[in-house]
């Protein structure tokens, strides 16, 4: 019988994790969701769809800030940055069957259940900081706190001036989509998206001011605006389990080598989406 299975930030650049991507399980039937983060460009992504496309029935896919970098070798080389590294990485993608953000939705089932399995690739505004802090203000406020984030050096945002500019064309793409789902017999939506959909989910005791490049309040509604079940996501690096307004919400990172607690294998952090509901012991209730 089928699951609908999901990790995020896997980053295979870290040696460890990329042993451990080869150590996983095979999942012949089950689909799994990539939430991003895989590593540091396209070079990564074919490492890792080369490892797991064989082991699942269908992988989705949502790119991360790290899929999407060009790093000062790539620029060297003349490889695409911006919105060209972002198709460059949906090509790839679709040499493994994979599905994108650019692809029509697909429906998972398992015979009883089923679900619209949709991915989703929305990016930050700068947006998530208190609204004493004015717009033009925001990098500074962060960087008075010792926080730039790396994207600032390794995510273009070509031809697009900012990415701020490049976030709001996808809120605007994205919107049009999920506009345009008709679910039927009671199918309701899995979003799949790199970033928290909605602020009070971005918690960084340690570095609240990384807030900023976490998402857009753009999103905010939307797990209430369209028929939603599940709403998956990553990029935290903190494992999580919440419900917010009778919408279950999974952070499903993988992390860093240094994050994770040794002996625990990669299958155990497979997230189950469906066609079970949260298990108690990850779901903390938020709101
Ligand atoms: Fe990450
Ligand atoms: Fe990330």
């Amino acid at each position: 019988m089928s699951r609908l299975l999901a990790i995020s930030d896997i980053h295979i650049n870290h040696v460890a994790n990329q042993e451990a991507v080869a150590s996983l399980g095979n999942y012949r039937d089950d689909w799994l969701i990539l939430a991003g983060d895989i590593g540091n460009g396209p070079d990564d992504l074919r490492t890792c769809l080369e490892s797991l496309s064989p082991r699942f029935a269908q992988i989705v896919w949502a790119p991360g800030n790290h899929d999407l970098w060009t790093l000062p070798a790539d620029r060297e080389r003349g490889e695409p940055v911006g919105v060209a590294r972002y198709e460059q990485l949906v090509s790839l993608c679709r040499r493994f069957g994979v599905l994108t953000p650019e692809d029509p939705f697909a429906t998972w089932t398992d015979g009883s259940d089923s679900a619209i399995v949709a991915p989703l690739f929305t990016l930050y505004d700068y947006s998530f900081r208190p609204r004493s802090v004015a717009a033009g203000d925001a990098l500074q406020w962060a960087a008075d706190a010792g926080i730039v984030c790396a994207d600032e050096h390794f995510l273009s945002s070509a031809p697009f001036p900012t990415l701020p500019d490049w976030c709001h064309q996808r809120i605007r793409y994205s919107e049009q989509r999920l506009d345009e789902v008709t679910p039927t017999d009671g199918q309701q939506l899995v979003l799949v998206n790199h970033y928290p959909l909605v602020e009070q989910l971005v918690r960084l005791p340690r570095i609240p001011r990384f807030s900023l490049w976490c998402g857009t309040l753009r999103t905010s509604q939307w797990h209430t605006q369209y028929d939603v079940d599940a709403v998956v996501y990553g990029h935290l690096h903190i494992r999580s389990s919440d419900i917010v307004d009778g919408v279950r919400f999974e952070e499903v990172s993988f992390g860093y080598p240094n994050q994770r607690r040794s002996g625990r294998t990669i299958d155990s952090y497979l997230v189950q989406i469906k066609p079970n509901p949260v298990p108690a012991d990850r779901c903390k209730g938020a709101s």
